[in-house]
């Protein structure tokens, strides 16, 4: 088969890979028929992937047919339409049963956690793809729902909802947005959603602000968006979130909020040490959530607010482009070159 393999820093290569096997007899095989590029997978063309090797098979991201099940996966056969939640469980546990795989009790290392990232599972940009314990694994997939949403669907909408709904965002809120990539205009989806009066929205790309303003946010336009916000709310919002990973922007969410306000954390951040503000979080009651979304926990809810025309995953999908592309769409990604939002591959073509 063809997959895109990670070679080095700046180096995705359009490979020849070995067919994969059926990954136990709860697994699945699942024909891709789409693939997302991820900023996550951003972290990993950078040369700041989680493992030091080379040559393994990228990207989390996939929708696709199944083309092949074992004995034991109730609930899914040959010929389903399937969604491949990017978060990976053990589907026997007792927080797996619950949707809530990042806490897998047999899963203790993140890159085992998820595809493509150089750990046990091979990547989802690729024409077909391993799916081990496929009933806690996979999705079935609504006729309503096009490929390219449900890419977005794997991994970026959920994320940006996960965010949201640990923010608790209530009818009336003001939310700062932090970071427009597809995971970023998926929490201003999120947030009006769930009821937000005002959504503004923050990136470096007036392109980007652009998109978030075309969803209804309020793009920040100023080189000091702290002060910015400040004046446009007449004070702190109530809730940020953190969408890019980086030290500068973790600090803006902070200071975005104010009296009480709640930051939630979905950009990945490897930095060991984050320097923290105590006394300045302790007078503000400050509440600072982060972490890794478990896909299958909520999923449920965004396939019917997807279906019923509440949300718009696909709103924050600009190419769909062959997969034999798949090296210059990664540089086009990370150049932020075109105009580029989130890339959708075809692994068939
Ligand atoms: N927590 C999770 O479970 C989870 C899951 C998926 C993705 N992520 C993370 O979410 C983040 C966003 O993903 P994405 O696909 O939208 O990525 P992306 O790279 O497309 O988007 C990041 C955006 O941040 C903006 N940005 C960078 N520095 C900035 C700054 N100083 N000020 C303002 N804006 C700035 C960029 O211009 C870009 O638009 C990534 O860190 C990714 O790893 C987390
Ligand atoms: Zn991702
Ligand atoms: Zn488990």
């Amino acid at each position: 088969m063809k997959a895109l393999t990670y070679e080095g820093p700046e180096q995705i290569s359009y490979s020849d890979r070995p067919d994969p096997a059926l990954p136990g007899r709860d697994g699945a095989i699942v024909q891709v028929t789409a693939t997302g590029i991820c900023g996550s997978d951003l972290h990993i063309y950078g040369g700041h992937g989680f493992v030091s090797t080379t040559g393994y098979c990228v990207g989390h991201e996939a929708v696709g047919e199944i083309v092949e099940v074992g004995p034991q996966t109730p609930g899914f056969a040959v010929g389903d339409r399937v969604l491949v939640p990017a978060s990976v469980g053990c589907d026997s546990c007792s927080q797996c049963r619950a949707g809530i795989v990042a806490a897998c009790a047999r899963h203790p290392l993140p890159v085992d956690a998820c595809y493509g990232l150089g750990g046990s599972l091979p990547g989802c940009q690729a024409q077909l793809l391993a799916v081990p314990h496929a009933t806690g694994n996979l999705a079935k997939l609504p006729d309503e729902v096009s490929d390219a949403a449900a890419v977005v669907l794997t991994d970026n909408a959920p994320t940006a909802w996960y965010g949201a709904r640990r923010a608790r965002i209530a009818p009336g809120d003001t939310v700062v947005v932090i970071g427009l990539g597809p995971v970023g205009l998926m929490a201003v989806q999120s947030a009006f959603a769930m009821g937000a009066a005002r959504v503004l929205g923050v990136d470096l790309l007036a392109e980007r602000r652009k998109r978030a303003a075309d969803l209804g946010a309020e793009p920040v336009e100023s080189d000091d968006p702290k002060q910015a916000i400040r004046e446009t709310l007449g004070g702190g919002a109530d809730v940020a979130i953190e969408a890019v990973g980086a030290d500068a922007t973790i600090k803006l969410a902070i200071s975005a909020v104010g009296h009480r306000g709640r930051v939630s954390v979905v950009g990945v951040s490897q930095n060991r040490a984050y320097p923290f503000h105590m006394m300045a979080a302790q007078v503000k009651e400050l509440e600072f959530h982060i972490g890794l979304c478990s896909v299958q926990y909520e999923l449920p809810a965004l396939l019917k607010l997807t279906a019923g025309g509440r949300i718009r995953p696909e709103a924050v999908v600009t190419h769909q482009l062959p997969m034999s592309d798949g090296p210059a769409a990664y540089r086009m990604f990370a150049d932020r070159s075109d105009g580029v939002g989130k890339v959708v591959l075809d692994p068939r073509r």
